[in-house]
């Protein structure tokens, strides 16, 4: 099984630096306690006035939905990511109750991504989010409701070998992971730089 954990700079809690986005799932689906956990975990992320402009919608493999949810993706996910355990979409709900926009949404909305992500590493899982999807085909197949707009896709399940791949999938599952470093994005005090 790959281990791509992050090479940090500094330390970082070891769920954060072992987190990564495969291409390649095992067969095993999800028990139901499993699935709660992770969507508890999005409920109970942060958001602007507690509004929690959020939604979730999932089918587990197997399911004719999870075949909707398939026929959403685009081609270069659709090659793994129909090995998944579970499909689904983050929504934001991107007006306040009041009609007004919210602003925050989808800020709101990435942070509870990212309590599910988590929460789903802290279970043996891992998820690997999409942008690759037809989110006015996935509205109209799955009844999502218009106060609702899906804004990435996501897949879920335990690691595969990434033997299991296409080639040109194996080659990306395989690659080292890269980030920038902190310094090109943490400014301390403010542009320039000042010292006192
Ligand atoms: C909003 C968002 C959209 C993404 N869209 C795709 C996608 O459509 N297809 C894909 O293979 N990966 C997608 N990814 C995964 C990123 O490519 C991945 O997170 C990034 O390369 C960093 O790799 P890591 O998550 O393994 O650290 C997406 C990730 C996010 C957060």
């Amino acid at each position: 099984m790959q281990d791509k954990t992050a090479r940090t700079d500094h330390p970082i809690h070891p769920m954060l630096a072992s987190r990564w986005s495969p291409r390649a799932f095992s067969a095993r689906l999800l028990d139901t306690d499993t699935i709660n956990s992770i969507f508890e975990a999005a409920r109970w992320s942060p958001s602007a006035n507690n509004l929690q402009p959020w939604a979730f919608v999932f089918a587990e493999r197997g399911t004719s939905d999870f075949e909707v949810l398939c026929g959403c993706l685009k081609e270069s996910n659709l090659l793994w990511a129909r090995n998944a355990a579970l499909l689904g979409l983050a929504l934001e709900r991107p007006a306040k109750p009041d009609g007004s926009p919210n602003p925050h949404a989808r800020y709101d909305l990435g942070q509870a991504a990212a309590h599910m992500t988590f929460q789903a590493c802290a279970l043996g899982l891992h998820i690997h989010q999409m942008a690759g999807f037809d989110p006015a085909q996935a509205s109209a197949l799955l009844g999502i409701p218009p106060d609702l707009l899906p804004v990435t896709a996501f897949a879920i399940g335990y690691l595969g070998e990434a033997s299991s791949l296409p080639a040109s999938v194996q080659e990306k599952e395989l690659a080292i992971r890269s980030r920038y470093p902190t310094s090109a994005f943490v400014q301390v005090g403010r542009w320039p730089k000042h010292v006192d």
